[in-house]
């Protein structure tokens, strides 16, 4: 078993990635972590106790993390997830609370404690717990596994401005150092997760499924797909989140490339665009990946299949 650190800003597309997660046994999933993102860090917080008590893995710790980003203002995405995060999924108290201490220090904890790259990460909200986490011990960088990301655009233009994509747009800073730290990184940005679309057949076949963990995912992308239509005027929202987790389960789901990846961090104008190098001759080494396609349909069937 892959054993798997969920950082998350929860967040609906957050919320289909975590029910992915909890449904799949070929993950032990260590701990999810939250960090401020699509929301304020004490809703994800909250939001990922929810989101365990409703698919019942509160044996998942959960442990909250960085308020703000390193450098910039806290930013939002309420406009995409509702005010409380999970759409219009009212929020209640869950009965299990979160874990004491920082999430950075607990990202620390149990990848130091584990067999060398043992331990993968997925990270779909800004990156600041991982980049705090790396400042507090560098050596953590070698020790890790793979490091999934969502974040980032290259062929696809942003969606929070015109240059960036949100969670690398929120905290920039973290995203470069995350980048020039010698992790693992394999980035699923836009390119790829624009690919992924809740189709209404899709939602539909969800809804069937009818398990607790179908019902909240389902209802994750009823409700993107009506903030598609009134806010964007599309038809099939993208869901961004899962992708990362589906690409642990289910590697030949998506093309990578080896590049380097850079973050503008000195622009406001391009703040969070991510400069994605192919070219070794070029970038003089090619320590990352990053995912050029995605296998929209199997990723769905992978959905369907774990929240079953
Ligand atoms: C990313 O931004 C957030 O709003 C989503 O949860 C996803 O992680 C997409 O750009
Ligand atoms: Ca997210």
């Amino acid at each position: 078993r892959q054993s798997l650190i969920i950082d998350c800003d929860p967040g609906v597309d957050d919320a289909v990635a975590l029910m992915l997660a909890f449904g799949a046994d070929e993950l032990d999933l260590l701990a999810i972590t939250t960090v401020g993102g699509n929301v304020p860090v004490e809703k994800t917080a909250r939001n990922a106790r929810m989101l365990r008590q409703i698919a019942g893995r509160e044996d998942v710790p959960v442990w909250m993390g960085a308020h703000r980003p390193i450098r910039r203002k806290p930013s939002g995405a309420g406009v995409f997830h509702g005010d409380e995060g999970l759409g219009d999924l009212d929020p209640f108290e869950p009965t299990a609370p979160a874990a004491d201490g920082h999430a950075a220090e607990a990202i620390v904890r149990l990848v130091m404690a584990r067999p060398e790259k043992s331990v993968a990460m997925v990270v779909v909200g800004p990156m600041t717990n991982l980049a705090l986490a790396l400042r507090r011990t560098p050596g953590l960088a070698g020790r890790l596994g793979p490091v999934a990301v969502m974040g980032g655009a290259r062929r696809e233009a942003g969606n929070i401005t015109a240059s960036a994509e949100f969670n690398i747009w929120a905290d920039p800073d973290a995203a470069a150092e995350v980048l020039a730290a010698g992790c693992d990184v394999v980035m699923f940005g836009l390119d790829a997760t624009h690919e992924v679309r809740a189709t209404e057949a899709r939602i539909r076949r969800i809804e069937k499924l009818k398990s607790p963990k179908a019902a909240a995912a389902a209802a994750m992308m009823r409700y993107s797909q009506r903030i598609e239509r009134e806010v964007v005027e599309g038809e099939a929202p993208p869901v961004h989140d899962p992708c990362p987790v589906a690409w642990l389960l289910k590697p030949e789901l998506f093309e990578l490339k080896r590049c380097r990846i850079q973050v503008e961090t000195g622009s406001d104008l391009t703040r969070g665009h991510t400069a994605v190098e192919f070219r070794a001759g070029v970038a003089g080494s090619l320590p990352h990946r990053w995912a050029v396609s995605a296998d929209a349909e199997g990723v769905f069937d992978l959905i369907a299949e774990k929240v079953a």
